[in-house]
């Protein structure tokens, strides 16, 4: 049986739902929550309400986009974790309640997970099995991908995320929320060769991406004293800089995990997965060492819930369901 399912994101600062019909995506509505803005960063309790606001508007939307009603559904799915607590408990009570209302299963599904297997939305799609390099606000891991539920994390970030590095970098220079889509746009136009910053190189295939905080702010202090203007001059090259240093961190340990498994079809996902610099730079890579490379669709890389629908269509073939007692779990690990 092809499945239809309505699958709902609420990990962070994103309401979503989606319908996935066959395998194929028929609605995927996101409501970003622009109530962080004038805090500079997501506000868990404010994020947690503005899901409360928005699951029902979203839901119905996706509904009337894919053109059926509740009772052409066979399951619901939502994000069971990784996220912040009280924004997953809005998305994982409603699916229940939706669920256990209209007799039909639930399903539980892991934003890291999901991410990944966004890849399986359109075409061309990867082959098994493949590295996905997995870059968001809260995650940096490469994971290798053995089949649509079967992963394995061979490295992670052994303290903040890049993308959360993309975001702090961004608010040292005075950039507004969220930063790691402005310092994209102003590094396009910078010469990432001016300046250097760190290029950890942890052991393994690990990443640390806390150390950069540290040499910005030298960096500033050491630069504005004589100029206080500085930064404002030199703001595309600074942001070109840094975001080269990241993505070369990055991909440092790709290439490593690449050669050491032998695998040549790569993948990136996750919110930072829409950065140009990264793009373009996985794209050359992929030319240098014959990588097949596979990089998901803008409205694919930052929160959605196509993604947790594809994934949901996986977990209802193979039978993956949950129960009554379902309940969020912010530090949910990627299972085997
Ligand atoms: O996957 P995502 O939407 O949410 C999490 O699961 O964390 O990722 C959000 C992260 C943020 O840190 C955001 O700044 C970053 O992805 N991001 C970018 C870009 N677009 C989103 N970072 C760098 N360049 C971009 N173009
Ligand atoms: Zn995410």
């Amino acid at each position: 049986m092809m499945p239809t399912i309505l699958a709902i994101e609420s990990s962070c600062d994103d309401t979503s739902a989606a319908v996935i019909k066959d395998g194929k995506i028929c609605a995927n509505i996101v409501a970003t929550q622009a109530v962080h803005e004038k805090y500079g960063g997501v506000v868990p309790e404010l994020a947690s309400r503005a899901h409360e606001q928005n699951i029902i508007p979203v839901v119905s939307q996706a509904l009337l986009t894919a053109n059926i009603t509740k009772s052409d559904l066979n399951a619901v799915a939502f994000t069971r974790g990784p996220g912040l607590l009280g924004a997953l408990l809005v998305g994982c009570s409603f699916a229940k309640s939706l669920a256990l209302g209209l007799h039909i299963p639930l399903i539980e599904v892991n934003h890291m997970q999901a991410h990944i297997l966004a890849h399986f939305i359109d075409d061309p799609k990867p082959t098994f099995p493949f590295l996905c390099l997995t870059v968001s606000g809260g995650h940096t891991q490469i994971v290798l991908v053995k089949d649509y539920l079967q992963m394995e994390i061979l490295g992670q970030t052994s303290d903040d995320a890049v993308g959360e590095a993309f975001d702090k970098s961004a608010k040292l220079l005075g950039l507004p929320y969220p930063g790691g889509p402005m310092l994209d746009k102003l590094a396009q136009t910078g010469n990432p060769d001016k300046y250097s910053f760190p290029i950890v190189n942890m052991p393994g295939y690990d990443f640390s991406f806390s150390g950069i905080k540290t040499a910005i702010l030298n960096f500033i202090k050491n630069n504005t004293t004589q100029n206080p203007d500085f930064i404002s001059q030199n703001l595309p090259d600074i942001c070109a800089s840094i975001q080269q240093a990241l993505i070369l961190t990055l991909m440092k340990k790709l290439v490593l995990a690449a050669q050491e498994t032998n695998i040549k079809e790569i993948a990136i996902a996750g919110g930072v997965s829409a950065n140009s610099g990264l793009r373009r730079t996985i794209q050359e890579y992929a030319k240098i060492y014959s990588w097949n490379t596979y990089i998901p669709a803008f409205e694919y890389c930052t929160d959605n819930a196509a993604m947790v629908a594809i994934n949901a269509h996986y977990k209802f073939l193979a039978g993956e369901f949950s129960n009554q007692y379902a309940s969020p779990d912010p530090r949910l690990k990627m299972s085997f």
